[in-house]
């Protein structure tokens, strides 16, 4: 797998700074306009401070009860299962091309929607990984076939067109033809349209949690359950929640 190489024109280091400069304020006004001060602010000093020296999350674990799309057939036309071949097409997408060899390489399932030669939405599954590198170091107990690792993109100029939604249901109908009863979903309690998205397609919040790291160390809470120490990604915190506690948070 490789990238090829773009020829590009050489800049000053001034003027690359300066056009980065330009972007990410781009960046953050869109954000804004989208998503709200407060989930924008969050994503800005997530950027500037490293993860591990201090970061401080809220989530909610979703869940998808997969037998209400069982019968649904109409699969989208527009989306298709995706490969290795597509990572640089994905790449495009977001976050970034480690990320999509990382999620083949952990077996997840991907699916894209295409136009024109371009990726337009892409959606990762992992079955019994809950694990992100920085973002959940925590394994939840639970069955294991059916906690999955979710991540769902649409890129910026065609959000709110309902592709997010079209891409869940897809994904939906597809996993309960596989067999599996439900998908897990870990959405940012900020993160407005994640949650908008999942909620259409029928998620229900299931588990509030909050992770705090700070020095190193990283503290887990949820339903009276709590962990505090160092983690790692080959050392995880288990969080022993109940994933089938049936009381809404
Ligand atoms: C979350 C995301 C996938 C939703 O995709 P989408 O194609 O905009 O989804 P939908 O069009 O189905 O709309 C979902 C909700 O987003 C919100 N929305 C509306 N217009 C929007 C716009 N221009 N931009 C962003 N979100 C918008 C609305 O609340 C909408 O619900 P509504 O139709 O009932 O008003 C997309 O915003 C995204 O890629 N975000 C960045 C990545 C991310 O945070 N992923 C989730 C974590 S895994």
């Amino acid at each position: 797998m490789s990238i090829k190489p773009t020829f590009t024109e050489p800049k000053s280091r001034a003027a690359r700074v300066m056009a980065g400069i330009v972007e990410s304020w781009r960046k953050i006004r869109r954000k804004t306009r989208e998503s709200g001060p407060l989930y924008t602010t969050q994503l800005v000093i997530q950027h500037l401070i490293p993860k591990n020296l201090f970061n401080v999350q809220m989530f909610f674990l979703c869940e998808l009860d997969l037998r209400k799309f069982a019968r649904v057939r109409g699969n989208d036309p527009e989306i298709r299962s995706a490969t290795e071949k597509d990572v640089d097409l994905l790449a495009n997408l977001g976050p970034s091309l480690s990320f999509w060899c990382a999620s083949f390489e952990r077996g997840a399932r991907v699916w894209v929607l295409e136009r024109e030669g371009q990726v337009i939405a892409g959606m990762r599954l992992i079955a019994s990984d809950y694990s992100e590198d920085w973002l959940f170091p925590i394994l939840f107990k639970g069955p294991p076939k059916d906690i999955w690792g979710t991540y769902l993109k649409v890129v910026p100029e065609c959000r709110g067109q309902g592709i997010g939604t079209r891409m869940n249901r897809h994904v939906a109908s597809e996993c309960a033809r596989l067999g599996y009863s439900r998908i897990m979903s870990c959405v940012d309690t900020l993160n407005r349209n994640a949650l908008r998205a999942d909620q259409k397609v029928g998620y229900r919040r299931i588990i509030h949690f909050i992770v705090i790291r700070f020095l190193g160390f990283t503290l887990v809470h949820s339903k009276g359950s709590l962990r505090l120490g160092r983690w790692s990604s080959r050392r995880r915190l288990e969080l022993q929640v109940d994933l089938f506690d049936k009381k809404p948070c």
